[in-house]
């Protein structure tokens, strides 16, 4: 099959922790493809791999069994500076805690990302308070995230996130620490970015609303696919 329009390629994918009697098969043999401008939601039970899932397409931690191409490209053979790079051009992670730099204040902390790629200061600075603006978020740029609740800080990690407009965003409970209406703009700005810019969006979620404003649900069980939703 031509796979020139999929993101990602995944087959037979396997992972275990641990090893001898204390080893958890935590993915048993999962298969997905997903189309380059998507936007899915991975559901299920806490434990189930979800996260796990997530992390391997964002060439996060190795696997055991399997395969996995993105944009075609058979991650198993790439060296580790190929797949920062890669991870730095290509890869927007929101992870579960919001992993922001302590130090460094909420628009440095979006900066960071379009720096690293030598985006000019001035431009980087624009792009990211222009970003923070759409999450309500300007009078809290210069705020470092011990200064912001929980809430404001995955908002900063959002926007870091997406500032350099990655072809993946990959968002783990994105909006675990939001109000409905936060998580309503979050979701929003994501499928915009789905939308305008061909950006996919794979979002791990509990949530079943924010879930069905995806195009498709992909629910998951004890480390496997179950049978996944066309809405
Ligand atoms: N680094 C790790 N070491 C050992 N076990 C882990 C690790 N990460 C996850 N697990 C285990 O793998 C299982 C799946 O975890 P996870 O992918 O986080 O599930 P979910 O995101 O669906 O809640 C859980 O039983 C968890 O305890
Ligand atoms: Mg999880």
């Amino acid at each position: 099959m031509n796979s020139d329009n999929k993101i990602i390629e995944i087959e037979g994918l396997e992972k275990s922790y641990g090893s001898g009697r204390n080893a958890i098969q935590v993915l048993r043999g999962i298969d997905l493809d997903i189309t380059k401008g998507e936007a899915v939601s991975i559901t299920g039970p806490s434990g189930t791999g979800k996260s796990t899932l997530l992390n391997m397409m964002g060439c996060l931690d190795n696997f055991d069994k399997g395969s996995l191409k993105i944009s075609g490209k058979d991650i198993s053979f790439l060296s580790v500076d190929e797949l920062s790079s890669f991870r730095n051009r290509h890869v927007g992670f929101i992870f579960q805690l919001h992993n922001l730099l302590p130090e460094f204040t909420a628009i440095e902390n979006v900066m960071i990302p379009l720096l690293i790629r030598r985006t000019p200061s001035k431009t980087a600075r624009e792009m990211s308070m222009e970003l923070l603006k759409k999450f309500n978020m300007e009078d809290r740029a210069t705020h470092k995230p011990g200064e912001m609740s929980g809430g404001e800080c995955q908002r900063v990690a959002v926007a870091r996130a997406i500032v350099g407009e990655p072809d993946l965003i990959l968002a783990d409970e994105p909006t675990g620490s939001l109000d409905s209406k936060n998580s309503m703009i979050l979701l929003e700005i994501l499928l915009d970015l789905c939308r305008e810019k061909g950006s996919t969006i794979v979002i791990v979620t509990h949530d079943m609303k924010i879930a069905g404003m995806t195009q498709r649900m992909i629910p998951m069980l004890d480390g496997l696919i179950v049978g996944s939703d066309d809405l």
